[in-house]
């Protein structure tokens, strides 16, 4: 009598153990792996004050991707950008409900080192706000500040390199950063920010004020760093989002209560948000129908 083979079996190795040989069954009979998670927000509400910013967050941030936020303005894409970093914490009014896990870890959590999180997870901000220090000092500042002063001239090249500056100003470090083009400036607070090689970069509308050439070199220099690093980046730029996003998340102000508040419509391939969205506002909103 021959032994019956289950339909299924899944493989679930104890933590920290090797994974099972592949033979031709497990292949086959492997469940699909779930995409890692960088940050998974959690039933995130934001409040300042009596007011409520965000409702109930669920929004996971894809390892090794780049994840677009849109949505009209005040719907708290960057109250939802700021929280994931705790850059919100010096807002006396801030509070927040829910978690927020990086990497599995609760980011709120009582025993968590804030600078550690800012180390891990860079911020690059509307306005370019380049120290006025020289440019070399800029990408300097952070390493320093961590004791990263081996081979800080190599380092500083390599951030300026993969910001994609280093030809336009590899003969004038020492000259003073508010000397350079705003889209330059741009990007130098970008090298600033990779300088100490973070997990995340966050980009809160980082092309909004520059122009289109400018925009393309920040938009190509995002496609470069992808994969290195994972992606957060706001936008009011459609056409932005459908070029650079691997996914997309659509935040719209709802009202429920008394007063609207920011909302999670959906979040999905890039592409699905823009021609095939599941949400009937979402379609509004990406086909300029509002907002
Ligand atoms: N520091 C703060 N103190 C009080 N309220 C704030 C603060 N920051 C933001 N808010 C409020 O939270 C809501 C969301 O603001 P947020 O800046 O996150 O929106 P946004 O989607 O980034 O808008 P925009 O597209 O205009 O940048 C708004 O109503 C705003 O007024
Ligand atoms: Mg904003």
């Amino acid at each position: 009598m021959t032994q019956a083979v289950p339909s299924r079996i899944r493989v679930q190795p104890k933590a920290g153990a090797m994974p099972p040989a592949v033979t031709e069954t497990t292949v086959e009979m492997q469940p699909l792996v779930a995409p890692e998670l960088v940050f998974d927000s959690r039933g995130v509400s934001i409040f300042y004050g009596a007011k409520q910013a965000l409702a109930a967050v669920n929004l996971g941030i894809r390892r090794g991707q780049i994840t677009a936020l849109i949505g009209p303005s005040g719907c708290g894409k960057t109250t939802f950008l700021r929280s994931l970093n705790r850059m919100n914490d010096s807002v006396a009014s801030f509070r927040i409900e829910g978690s927020i896990l990086y990497h599995g870890h609760d980011i709120y959590g009582s025993n968590v080192d804030r600078v550690e999180v800012r180390r891990r997870i860079g911020m690059v901000f509307q306005k370019p706000n380049p120290f006025p220090k020289s440019i070399y000092d800029n990408v300097a500042w952070a390493p320093r500040n961590l004791g990263l002063r081996r081979g800080l001239d190599e380092r500083v090249e390599e951030a300026l390199r993969g910001a994609a500056l280093w030809d336009e100003v590899k003969d004038r470090l020492k000259d003073s950063a508010l000397g350079l083009s705003g889209g330059q400036q741009q990007r130098l607070c970008i090298a600033r920010a990779i300088a100490i090689e973070p997990d995340v970069l966050l980009l809160d509308e980082p092309a909004s004020a520059l122009d289109p050439i400018a925009t393309g070199a920040i938009e190509d220099l995002m496609h470069s760093l992808k994969g290195r690093f994972t992606i957060v980046i706001v936008t009011h730029n459609m056409q932005q989002a459908a070029r650079v996003a691997d996914r997309t998340a659509f935040f719209s102000l709802e009202t429920s209560g008394e007063k609207p508040v920011g909302s999670l419509i959906e979040v999905d391939e890039t592409e699905k948000i823009f021609a095939n969205p599941r949400d009937p506002r979402t379609r509004d909103y990406v086909s300029g129908r509002f907002g």
